[in-house]
């Protein structure tokens, strides 16, 4: 018998387990009544949020569950400024256009995220040759170029788009950021005009975070007003949905989505996930400049979520739901931040190297008792 070297032994052992992991899966998933997508079907579209390993098929266990469980995806991060355009003359589609062929191919609602925002925007963009900030006309001609070139490509292929993400801070003003400071308020009415333009069928939204908090609910509020008065086209507001077991609770989310449905708005859930472990600072949901050390003692579940915090995590997505549900009609899509808890932003957010539990898959792809609670809520009427 000949010697296996110690890479094969390495590729086939790494086959035979993700053979294996794809076997359990598939039999958890064999056992589910019913997908995601078609327990919602006909109530509003089911998303996840997918990375590039999951879009080129390189992990296969999650482009499949991707492909059998929901009916729309959003990218993670192939669509943000830095990587389709990292350069002032150079643009790189190649990661973006596979997305769109993989939500073509599977024939699904494709979402784009997103076109302005503070954050992964490269430093050139708001600067000159010295390093000094441009002027207000020539970043309004580069975001405008950015705009047209990006969603141009993607015309009538892309259903809808996060115009612009996160403009507001918590107090319910507008986030200091380069945007605002160089161009000033109106940078966000000009995005809005700028995808309306390049893409007139499209749906376009205003994305964050928190808005279940009642001052950052009115600044947005007050946004919407505004655009609206001024003629802008803005099709929906989507509440990320970074969620704690504690917090939102049940009628500040009911009243989010009902005040911002009176606007004549659809509403929807973008970027859904629970955070299962101890927060250092409740306020931090989703602003990512917010970081916290390491302990132990912050970092519970590490060997696995005990069956107790698998049922408190399923009731909360059951209760989550349930607020969805009965506000159907003004929803259009709930999408989760990820697919499975193992490539979940929030094992590395706010506090590094932790082991989160957020979603209704588990580190191998099966179903969580959460999925179960989020297929039963389907049910109701
Ligand atoms: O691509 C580089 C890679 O080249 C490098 O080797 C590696 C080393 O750290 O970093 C990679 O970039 C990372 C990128 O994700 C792609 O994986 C960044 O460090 C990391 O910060 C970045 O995090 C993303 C985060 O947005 C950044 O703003 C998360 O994946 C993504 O889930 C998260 O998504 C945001 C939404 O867009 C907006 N709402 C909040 C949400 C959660 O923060």
């Amino acid at each position: 018998m000949r010697n296996i070297s110690s890479k094969e032994y390495y590729n086939t052992t790494m086959s035979m387990l993700l053979l294996g992991l794809n076997l359990v899966t598939t039999v958890g998933i064999a056992q589910q009544k019913q997908t995601l997508k078609e327990a919602y079907n006909g109530k509003f579209v089911i998303g996840a949020a997918v990375n590039e390993a999951q879009f080129s098929g390189r992990d296969t266990l999650g482009a499949m569950l991707v492909a059998t469980q929901f009916n729309s995806i959003t990218p993670e991060n192939a669509l943000k400024w830095q990587s389709v355009h990292p350069k002032p003359n150079q643009y790189n589609f190649e990661a973006a256009d596979r997305y769109v062929a993989f939500g073509e191919k599977n024939h699904m609602t494709i979402i784009g995220h997103t076109l302005v925002w503070h954050n992964q925007t490269p430093r050139w963009v708001f600067q000159d040759d010295s390093g000094k900030d441009v002027s207000k006309e020539k970043l309004l001609e580069r975001m405008r170029d950015h705009i047209t070139t990006v969603v141009g490509r993607y015309k009538g292929r892309i259903k809808g788009w996060d115009v612009v993400n996160e403009a507001i801070i918590d107090d319910g003003s507008f986030n200091q950021s380069k945007w605002l400071k160089i161009i000033g308020e109106e940078f966000i009415a000009k995005a809005f005009q700028f995808a309306h333009e390049a893409d007139p069928q499209a749906e376009l939204y205003y994305n964050d975070f928190s808005m279940e908090n009642i001052p950052k609910r009115m600044g947005a509020i007050a946004l919407i007003k505004k655009l609206k008065a001024q003629g802008i086209t803005i099709t929906g507001v989507g509440l990320q949905g970074h969620f704690q077991l504690d917090w939102p609770s049940i009628g500040q989310l009911d009243s989010t989505i009902t005040e911002f449905a009176q606007l004549g708005v659809k509403v929807m859930i973008t970027e859904l996930d629970v955070d299962a472990l101890p927060q250092p600072d409740w306020t931090a949901t989703a602003e990512i400049t917010k970081r916290f050390q390491y302990s132990e003692k912050m970092d519970p579940y590490k060997a696995g979520l005990p069956d107790s915090m698998q049922q408190v995590l399923a009731n909360r997505y059951a209760d989550l739901f349930a607020v969805f549900n009965k506000n159907k009609k003004h929803m259009s899509r709930v999408t989760f931040w990820g697919v499975t808890d193992r490539e979940s932003w929030l094992n590395g957010f706010p506090i590094r190297g932790r082991t989160n539990y957020p979603l209704l898959f588990d580190r191998t792809g099966k179903p969580k008792r959460a999925l179960e609670a989020v297929l039963k809520v389907a049910g109701n009427p």
